[in-house]
């Protein structure tokens, strides 16, 4: 059998079958796009799983009070969050819409943390009403709606507050959330964490179990993680003289994934060791006892299965300056590059074994200039109709998608020993008019 080139953007089941095709969870994706169209989302239930077991192996071996969320908003979909319950991981929630996900997948409340840093009224009166484990509350805004509404309902809700330790975790600018200058979390530096501690702990309906924080999203270092976890452990153990009590730490998620092939993020392995030793060692240094630790990994968890197909349409050279290739996706379907210079691998899916002798820039379909999926790629030479394989797309990309002009969202299907299972539909021209009112 042919190689795999760049095996460690792929998922962990991909091969190359003897006709040059790539295969992934025994299907052949060139079959995937005859029977179910393109673009196509493929997502390898064995990579899912592995992932799942491997967090929760890697961090409990450290540190045995893990607990291992999965962050919906990389992907949100019932059949993947039945596969993850399954598999044992809680889930985070920013939305009602999440929240009505993690509802209706099974999974118990006690195992939804609410998180986000406008909750509505509604999403709140949801979150309590279904009894969630842990309300991660935001701003001194939403501690006294909260407060309010579990006084009304007449209940006590666990909550944690989302601190901002002011650390700089060297990502794109998009996507880091624990700087002094963000939307999210209590302040450490300007006093506002310490003034929500004290607000917490006053209210008679809300219970403050611990800390939480998330600094940003594909992180390479885990030193920015270390720094933050001293700064939240040192701010609680300054908060005891209040009365705090840490019977939680949350760390947020932020585990980067290779999207290139010459990309080399830690393993799970790496940063649970990193991040389980800053936590042993300042814990025992400022005498606190062994509080949960949670982690809410969620590009980690799926972008690595998923995989993005399209079909191969018009080229376009431009003698000296570029070779357009469009094909029949884009932007609806990933925004990514367009909103954060997002860079992927691509390869011709029914010509694996062909070297990259093209160089191609890989366009979208939609009337944007911005709408490039790959600039300037090497890549086996294509023809119209050929399936172009986009990996590691399995995180922030549909979820993320959009029907501008009036694409329905591609089919999404789960792969594993050579079965496929729709795991949502293509939309429909009639599903984009549904909600109009005319
Ligand atoms: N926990 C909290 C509180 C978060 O805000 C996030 C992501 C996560 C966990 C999961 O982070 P992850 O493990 O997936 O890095 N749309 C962007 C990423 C935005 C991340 C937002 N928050 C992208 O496409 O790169």
């Amino acid at each position: 059998m042919p190689d795999l080139p760049a095996r460690n953007v792929f998922p962990h089941t991909a091969q190359v079958n003897g006709q040059g095709r790539l295969v992934i969870g025994g299907c052949d994706v060139v079959s995937l796009a005859a029977d179910f169209g393109t673009p196509l989302y493929v997502f390898d239930e064995q990579t899912l799983r592995d992932a799942c077991q491997t967090f929760l192996r890697e961090f409990r071996a450290r540190y045995p009070k893990t607990q291992v969320l999965y962050a919906a908003k990389a992907f949100s979909n019932l059949a993947l969050a039945r596969l993850l319950a399954e598999e044992g991981l809680g889930m985070d929630v920013v939305s009602g819409g999440e929240l009505a996900l993690a509802k209706a997948s099974g999974i118990s409340p006690s195992q939804v943390y609410f998180h986000g840093n406008n909750k509505s009224l509604q999403e709140l009166q949801e979150a309590l009403a279904w009894g969630v484990g842990r309300i991660v509350v935001d701003s001194s805004h939403e501690l006294v709606l909260l407060e309010r509404l579990a006084a009304q309902a007449n209940k006590t809700q666990d909550i944690l507050l989302r601190i901002s330790p002011g650390v700089d975790p060297h990502t794109h600018a998009k996507i880091t959330t624990g700087i002094l200058d963000s939307k999210f979390g209590f302040s450490v530096a300007t006093g506002d964490a310490e003034r929500a501690v004290r607000q917490a702990l006053s209210s008679r309906h809300l219970r403050l179990s611990g800390l939480h924080c998330h600094i940003g999203s594909q992180l390479f270092e885990v030193e920015p993680y270390q720094e933050a976890m001293r700064i939240t452990l040192t701010f609680a153990a300054q908060m005891r003289e209040y009365g705090l009590k840490l019977t939680e730490l949350g760390a947020g998620g932020g585990f980067a994934i290779p999207y290139l092939r010459d990309q080399r993020p830690p393993s799970t392995a790496e940063y649970a060791e990193a991040l389980a030793t800053t936590l042993k060692s300042s814990l025992k240094e400022l005498g606190f006892g062994e509080p949960a630790f949670i982690i809410e990994p969620g590009r980690s968890i799926v972008g690595p299965a998923g995989v993005a197909l399209y079909t191969v349409g018009a080229r376009k050279e431009i003698p000296g300056v570029r070779t357009y290739l469009s094909v029949d996706g884009g932007m609806g379907d990933n925004i990514r590059p367009a909103l954060y210079d997002a860079q992927y691998e691509a390869f011709v899916a029914n010509r694996m074994d062909a070297p990259a002798t093209d160089v191609v820039t890989i366009a979208g379909k939609y009337c944007e200039s911005g709408d490039i999926l790959v600039k300037d790629v090497p890549l086996a030479p294509s023809q119209p109709g050929d399936i172009i394989a986009l990996p590691a797309a399995g995180a922030y990309c549909i979820p993320m998608a959009s029907n501008y002009n009036m694409a329905p969202r591609p089919a999404i299907v789960m792969v594993k020993d050579g079965e496929a299972r729709l795991i949502r539909r293509r939309e429909t021209y009639q599903d984009l008019m549904s909600t109009d009112v005319a």
